[in-house]
């Protein structure tokens, strides 16, 4: 550096001379003025030796002021003139779009130097091994308010080679960015095509306040005329919401924004104050894990600003119980279901129900089902508000026991689960008339014989009825008392269990037989033999009839033992 500036001063110190020649040149022309007119030729001569060496100096004047003047902003490096091993031209603290040097170098590179250009706080290393003849180093450097329009006002530093050949023959150049400027690790880059167009490069952390750009890889083809180096700082953190209501075991994206939208430092942590409430990811979303409360600390590397976000946790829904799984209605009736929402201190409790088919059954906002029509059908209830948990109730609608379906075409008996079934929905045909059933008949025996040994007497009043038999019988039961009564307690024609042959009506037709050693002893023990309690007291709106303690109905021993045991009738048991 100290030589380029004696380099200078030498030069000043030429031009100094110069003016003393003028000098003497001054006191030649006084001395012109006694001049000999023998030698007048030989005057004339001198005369215009004289203007001619006037015109010279004069000349020689100009260019030695002209380049004085130049040298005040550039400074050129001469072949003879440079014996270091570096060179360091350091102009000091000149800004504001100066241009700071103009360096003709035509052997830098013979040196295997490097030539280390500080300007301001901003240092410009060159390789010089890459420098060619006549490279020219007019780099402009300005460090102000940045006028483009994404970083306005932004400290900037620009380095403008424009004017400049040295991107053509340099392979790797490097900008150093003293600590007065680098106030931060990071550095954003950004780019100027030859349209004037900031084109953002990339944000570069500053090692040893030095930034890096390997020339040949990342620019050798584009079109760049500057690079700006700046720091924007980040002014402050905002979310979507900063008080979070969440549910438990779910998630909500914070959506941080940093403002201004151009902050160098992007970098944004996330962190929890009480991970057993809720967690965040590196991402910014919070995932809650149990009721309660907590904040969210979202920091930005390198920089002080802090945003707090709270967070409340709610306890929610996990499970509905019911009280019923499955029910069955016969037409008409209702049912209340109790649904309780699991855990109970759950936010969301509100129930709504709904039927899958209000056609079969319809539910009210209590969970009141009103069965519909013959069918099955599920009624849902679940969460009004998210989570949505659920819980299902299947509902199956019998007809009205008392109501009698078109039985007209029947021509085959019907069998469920195995089971010959026969009342008021399932008929018989006309022509099914196979007696009393020998295996029915035989158990009624062996019954009667084992009853007999208790001292009880049974026997059969009533066994296989044909059709035609049913026909008289009904008749005359609607003739005295009216089909709608009769209905209560005789089977139409083709419905009479009786036409099965399984069937025995034992020892009397009152009610009060029920109340009889008989009658006690026929209820708690036909099962053992095979037999059902056909239709048995409360269960009159699903087989259709009157309680009758004395007719039995033959379905082997296993299905009478379970039908026994867990007190429903055979409509039940065959879920019809
Ligand atoms: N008493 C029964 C219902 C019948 O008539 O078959
Ligand atoms: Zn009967």
């Amino acid at each position: 550096m100290k030589d380029i500036f004696k380099k200078v001063k030498n030069k000043n110190g030429k031009i100094r001379t110069k003016k003393s020649k003028d000098n003497k040149i001054k006191l030649k022309s006084k001395k012109n003025k006694l001049k000999d007119k023998s030698t007048k030729k030989l005057i004339k001569n001198k005369k215009l030796f004289v203007i001619f060496s006037l015109y010279v100096v004069l000349l020689l004047i100009v260019i030695l002021i002209s380049f004085g003047i130049l040298n005040r902003f550039n400074f050129k490096i001469l072949k003879d003139g440079f014996n270091k091993e570096n060179v360091t031209i350091d102009i000091g603290n000149v800004k504001n779009n100066l241009k700071l040097w103009d360096i003709t170098i035509n052997d830098l590179k013979s040196k295997n130097n490097s030539l280390i250009i500080n300007i301001d706080n901003m240092k410009i290393l060159l390789d010089s091994n890459r420098i060619i003849k006549n490279t020219n180093l007019n780099v402009n450097a300005t460090y102000q308010k940045s006028t483009y329009d994404f970083i306005k006002d932004v400290d900037s530093y620009t380095i403008d080679f424009s004017n400049s050949n040295i991107l053509e023959v340099f392979k790797n150049i490097e900008f150093s960015i003293k600590k007065d400027f680098i106030k931060n690790k990071n550095i954003d880059i950004y780019l100027v095509n030859s349209d004037e167009l900031l084109i953002p490069y990339k944000t570069v952390e500053a090692v040893d306040n030095k930034v890096s750009i390997d020339w040949t890889k990342e620019f050798s083809n584009l079109d760049i005329k500057k690079i700006v180096f700046v720091y924007v700082p980040l002014n402050e953190i905002t979310v979507a919401n900063e008080n979070i209501i969440i549910n438990k075991n779910s998630s909500f994206n914070l959506e941080t924004k940093l403002l201004p939208i151009n902050c160098t430092n992007r970098n944004i942590k996330y962190s929890s104050q009480d991970e057993n409430i809720a967690v965040v990811s590196d991402t910014g979303v919070v995932t809650s894990v149990a009721k309660g409360q907590t904040k969210i600390n979202i920091t930005v590397d390198n920089e002080n600003i802090k945003k707090e976000i709270n967070v409340t946790v709610n306890e929610v829904a996990t499970s509905i119980n019911v009280s019923k799984n499955a029910i069955t209605l016969e037409e008409g009736k209702t049912s209340k279901i109790i649904a309780t929402v699991e855990p109970s201190d759950a936010i969301n409790k509100e129930l709504v129900w709904t039927s899958l088919d209000e056609s079969v059954a319809k539910v009210n906002s209590d969970g009141l089902i009103t069965a519909v029509s013959e069918g099955k059908c599920d009624i849902e209830v679940k969460t009004k508000d998210e989570p949505i948990v659920s819980a299902k109730i299947s509902v199956t609608v019998n007809k009205k026991s008392n109501e009698y379906s078109n039985t007209n075409n029947v021509t085959e008996p019907t069998y469920i689960k195995g089971i010959l079934i026969v009342n008021k929905k399932y008929a018989l045909p006309s022509t099914y008339n196979p007696g009393n059933n020998p295996t029915a008949l035989a158990a009624f025996n062996n019954m009667k014989a084992e009853a007999s040994k208790s001292g009880i007497t049974l026997f059969i009043l009533s066994g296989f009825r044909s059709y035609q038999s049913q026909v008289g019988l009904y008749n005359r039961y609607v003739s005295r008392y009216g089909a709608q009564v009769a209905d209560t307690f005789s089977a139409r024609p083709g419905h009479s269990e009786h036409q099965t042959g399984l069937t025995f009506d034992v020892n009397s037709v009152e009610d009060s037989f029920a109340y009889t050693a008989e009658g006690k002893w026929l209820a708690a023990n036909c099962h053992r033999f095979g037999f059902i309690i056909r239709y048995p007291k409360g269960k009159e709106s699903i087989t259709g009839y009157q309680y009758e303690p004395w007719h039995i109905r033959y379905v082997g021993v296993d299905v009478a033992t379970s039908i026994y045991n867990s007190g429903i009738c055979l409509e039940e048991y065959l879920g019809i």
